[in-house]
């Protein structure tokens, strides 16, 4: 059985620090507006109902081992990670509740995955294989995460798109708290069990559950839309063309074959991809607004 630890033998760059950062954003001037782009809203309205509990899971899988870890510098890494993950729980759910929750009927979505993909999938599957596979499946969502996150801060693509300070703010955070604790599922997989199996197992998982979840997710925004059925059918055109110039951007679909092959390169760790520097940048300015709005 391959073991990893010893495939790296170079240094492994990480962020000198991991903030925590507590933004107050209500969404308040967002409810009942009209978005830039329907399908974008969607898209990222999908992306955001999944976030909060499957943010719950992997604070689960990571805190089963924490009292594990010997390195101080890495029991540091996971509080610290559980801090920015427990943050991005909770103002997704206020962005849902208060914005998707306004246009559409979010309940049915939020009670299935909940119901299906935790309270039934997750203890079968960990009652078989056991705890570690989970820290795996997490590890690898991580590297999704962190992927998407790193295309959306350095494509330009969201400064050029979201005229609204608060929203890109908002998914800015996000995306560079991802890239700054990307690393630490990943290193306490390393610390538990270095086996390249259980690291590929968790890949595997992943990439089978996290597209069909964000699918089913986008589906439920689509059939359940209610202040704006009558205009999201009248217009189907421009709801076309936002997917086309969405599309463009490709982040979640071109991105995700190479994101698994990466990850699947034995001796591959997070902090290959060098992207702190982008992070970094984008929280200086985000730091700053949110002294105005804490
Ligand atoms: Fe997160
Ligand atoms: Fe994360």
């Amino acid at each position: 059985m391959l073991h990893e630890k010893s495939l790296r033998s170079h240094i492994i760059k990480r962020p000198e620090k991991i903030q925590v950062r507590k933004p107050q954003w209500t969404f308040a001037e967002f409810v009942g507006k009209e978005p830039r782009s329907e399908f974008g809203r969607m898209l990222f309205g999908a992306l955001s109902l999944v976030f909060p509990e499957g943010e719950r899971f992997f604070i689960r899988s990571v805190k089963h081992f924490a009292g594990e870890i010997s390195d101080a510098t890495l029991t540091q890494d996971i509080k610290d990670f559980i801090g920015q993950e427990a943050q991005h729980g909770k103002v997704h759910e206020i962005f849902n509740k208060a914005v998707l929750g306004h246009d559409y009927n979010i309940e049915p979505f939020l009670a299935w995955y909940k119901s299906a993909m935790f309270d039934t999938l997750e203890k079968s599957v960990e009652a078989v294989f056991g705890p570690k596979l989970m820290l795996a499946v997490t590890a690898a969502a991580e590297h999704f995460t962190a992927t998407w996150a790193a295309h959306s801060l350095g494509s330009g693509y969201l400064e050029e798109h979201v005229a609204n300070q608060n929203m890109l703010d908002f998914m800015q955070w996000h995306a560079l708290e991802e890239i700054e604790h990307k690393h630490v599922a990943f290193d306490v997989l390393q610390e538990i069990d270095d086996s390249y199996t259980l690291r590929a197992a968790g890949m595997l998982y992943c990439a089978t559950i996290l597209p069909f979840v964000i699918s089913v997710a986008f589906v439920s925004l689509l059939i359940n839309a209610k202040a704006r059925a009558p205009k999201s059918g009248s217009n189907i055109f421009s709801f076309l063309s936002d997917a086309i110039s969405e599309g463009k951007n490709g982040t979640l679909l071109t991105s995700f074959i190479p994101a698994v092959l990466a990850y699947l390169k034995p001796g591959f760790h997070p902090s290959d991809n060098d992207d702190y520097a982008v992070a970094r940048r984008v929280a200086e300015g985000i730091e700053q607004r949110m002294v105005n709005v804490a």
